[in-house]
């Protein structure tokens, strides 16, 4: 995983994803087993059993309380991923034990630390909180990426190819049009990338959702924390309407368009995406629509990217790319994502 930052907190799933039943997911080529305990804690250890290596994951292992125990010689392990029990003998070896992953469960992900976890508590989680929070419906979904993470970085810090790949759904030429002001925030470890449309029109997406039927006013404004997730604040206001002095904007619609890329492998991706918005809360019709509409632009991109992939892994390295201004943002996180893995 040499293009793969580590030390690094990274989603893995959905708070939703983990109950009582084992799940395995791997995030940086390294699996990963999640359960939950009687008590609703979210754990992350190794799928990997310290005997033979059966997976722990793997039917007949099964949880008993709140041990794992593996399905194939029954060495048996708690919470913290250490041996509590072996066939055959009372004394159980010092170094059995699994490797266990520093795990949070925040705004309705399940992050875990890869990499020294002794790094884990220093380094800050990047925060999406309109995911869980009073005030905002959200919908959400997972689809797996067969291509590298930087590809997916790459397409959504440059929006210009909605116009072109989503065309009917979030497209419209405006967005291609319309040049875009690039920010980067060495600091706080982000990259702002905005574009303000005053009047465009108005793309099926948002149209059916808020109920907008003529021109709009409509601002994308990301940031991005690399390498691992991605934030769009995107405002969508009858054409003309502006936020008011002291901030409120009541007759705007706000969505947060939320994607979180994790690693799988060098060559594959988890594509976590999800769509919060601060209107129709309850309305179920629009979240269907909103979940449908954004699986279907999401698998969109990735048949756009596992084809790009196919073609980068056929061609010999060193191509040169051709870039312009709508590459700016895309360029600043390459960089960014750079340093993060020379630094450690
Ligand atoms: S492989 Fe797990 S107990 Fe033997
Ligand atoms: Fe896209």
């Amino acid at each position: 995983m040499t293009s793969v930052v580590r030390n690094q907190w990274y989603v893995a799933a959905y708070g939703r994803e983990v109950g009582r039943d084992l799940f395995s997911r791997t995030v940086c080529g390294e699996s990963i087993l999640f359960w939950r305990t009687r008590g609703g804690l979210v754990t992350a250890m190794s799928d990997r059993c310290v005997h033979r290596r059966f997976p722990l994951s793997e039917p007949p292992s099964h949880l008993d309380g709140d041990t794992v125990v593996c399905g194939y010689h029954g060495f048996t392990y708690g919470a913290d991923g250490v041996c509590v029990a072996v066939p055959g003998q009372t004394r159980i070896p010092r170094t059995a034990r699994l490797k266990a992953y520093p795990v949070v469960e925040q705004d309705s992900f399940v992050w875990v630390f890869i990499g020294d976890p002794d790094r884990a508590a220093g380094t800050p989680i990047p925060r999406a909180p309109w995911l869980d929070l009073p005030g905002w419906t959200a919908v959400s979904g997972m689809e797996p990426l067969a291509a590298r993470a930087s590809l997916l970085v790459d397409n959504l810090m440059d929006l210009s190819h909605e116009t072109y790949l989503h065309g009917g759904y979030i497209g419209t030429p405006e967005v291609a049009e319309t040049p875009i002001t690039t920010e980067v925030d060495e600091e706080a470890g982000i990259v702002r990338v905005s574009r303000r449309m005053a009047d465009a029109a108005c793309p099926p997406f948002y149209a059916k959702s808020t109920g907008i039927t003529g021109r709009i006013t409509r601002w994308q404004d990301i940031e991005f924390t690399p390498p691992c997730l991605y934030r769009l604040h995107s405002r969508i206001a009858p054409a003309g309407v502006l936020p008011n002095a002291d901030g409120t904007d009541p007759d705007a619609f706000h969505v947060e368009v939320v994607y979180a890329i994790t690693p799988e492998t060098e060559s594959s991706t988890h594509d976590f995406w999800a769509v919060a918005r601060d209107f129709a809360l309850d309305d179920e019709a629009v979240s269907d629509f909103l979940r449908e509409s954004n699986r279907t632009v999401v698998l969109q991109d990735v048949a756009a990217l596992n084809v790009l992939e196919r073609v980068l892994t056929g061609e010999p390295d060193g191509y040169q790319e051709l870039s312009i201004n709508i590459d700016t943002g895309g360029l600043a996180a390459r960089r960014m994502i750079a340093r993060l893995s020379a630094a450690l």
